[in-house]
């Protein structure tokens, strides 16, 4: 694991977005692992505005996202494949019918879990994968217990999930009890990973997905077992951190990260 502290959510997310673009670059069919969220959408505005100011090229991409709430259709304000079309499918030149998302609505769920798994393995992986994190670690849909060595399945949300993600759906009666995500497994084969995580109300619970044990208590410890995993977090949501000075030093002092240097 490396952690590069930003500034601000601008920069971090900037940052973010750069490093998606090497690689996209580096592999222009690569196969994208997608996240929504608040704490996303400033990433998709940096991909949008590369793509616009330097053709960043997503023509030959793939893309699967973590997660998608049970019951609701992908044409509803509040599914994540609308978020995802809003932010940035629709705004770059990616081949609709090459982005995946679980179907919520799926009458055989189990078999829709199933399906999304063997459609990721059909396209060789998942090259990079883009993550945040719950207030309750989770990575994906992700809760407490879910095991390390998850696949995609059905998982119920926690009342803490429910309360984060309530405004979207104008109250917590109304955000859907369950979601299909991706399980921790299926997330730690891809080949490349990328926390990103902003605002204070991350510090507590990324310093312990950083830094604490390895537990299933909190799916995103699992992180830590990563060949390849780049946290890239903002002054605010890494004021926690033990080692923060030492992370600090990597980034200023390591090679691979002087084309990032602002
Ligand atoms: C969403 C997802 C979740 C979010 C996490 C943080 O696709 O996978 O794990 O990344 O809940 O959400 P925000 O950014 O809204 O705090």
């Amino acid at each position: 694991m490396e952690v590069i502290i930003r500034p601000d959510a601008a920069a971090a997310g900037c940052l973010v977005a750069r490093i998606m673009a090497k690689e996209i670059r580096a592999n222009p069919h690569s196969v994208l692992g997608l996240a929504t969220g608040r704490t996303m959408e400033i990433v998709y505005q940096y991909l949008v505005d590369l793509h616009q100011r330097e053709r960043l090229d997503f023509s030959l991409c793939r893309s699967f996202n973590l997660d998608e709430y049970v019951g609701v259709a992908p044409d509803d304000f509040h599914s994540y494949r609308y978020y995802m079309n809003d932010r940035l499918f629709k705004k770059v030149n990616i081949d609709l019918r090459n982005t995946y998302l679980p179907n919520g609505l799926a009458l055989d769920l189990d078999a829709e879990c199933r399906l999304y798994e063997d459609q990721i393995r059909k396209f060789g992986g998942i090259d990079l994968q883009l993550l945040g994190i719950g207030r309750d670690g989770h990575i994906g849909f992700n809760e407490p217990l879910s095991a390390l060595q998850s696949r995609t399945r059905m998982k119920a949300l926690t009342p803490e999930t429910i309360t984060q993600n309530s405004s979207f759906f104008g109250g917590p009666d109304k955000v859907p009890r369950r979601a299909i995500t991706m399980g921790v497994g299926t997330i730690l084969e891809c080949r490349r990973c990328i926390l990103f995580a902003t605002g204070a109300e991350k510090a507590g619970i990324l310093a312990k997905a950083v830094e604490g044990p390895i537990t299933a208590m909190i799916s995103a410890t699992a992180l830590q077992l990563h060949r390849r995993c780049t946290v890239v977090v903002d002054e605010a949501a890494a004021q926690q951190l033990a080692h923060s000075e030492y992370y600090r030093w990597i980034f200023h002092n390591e090679p691979e990260w002087s084309e990032f240097q602002e």
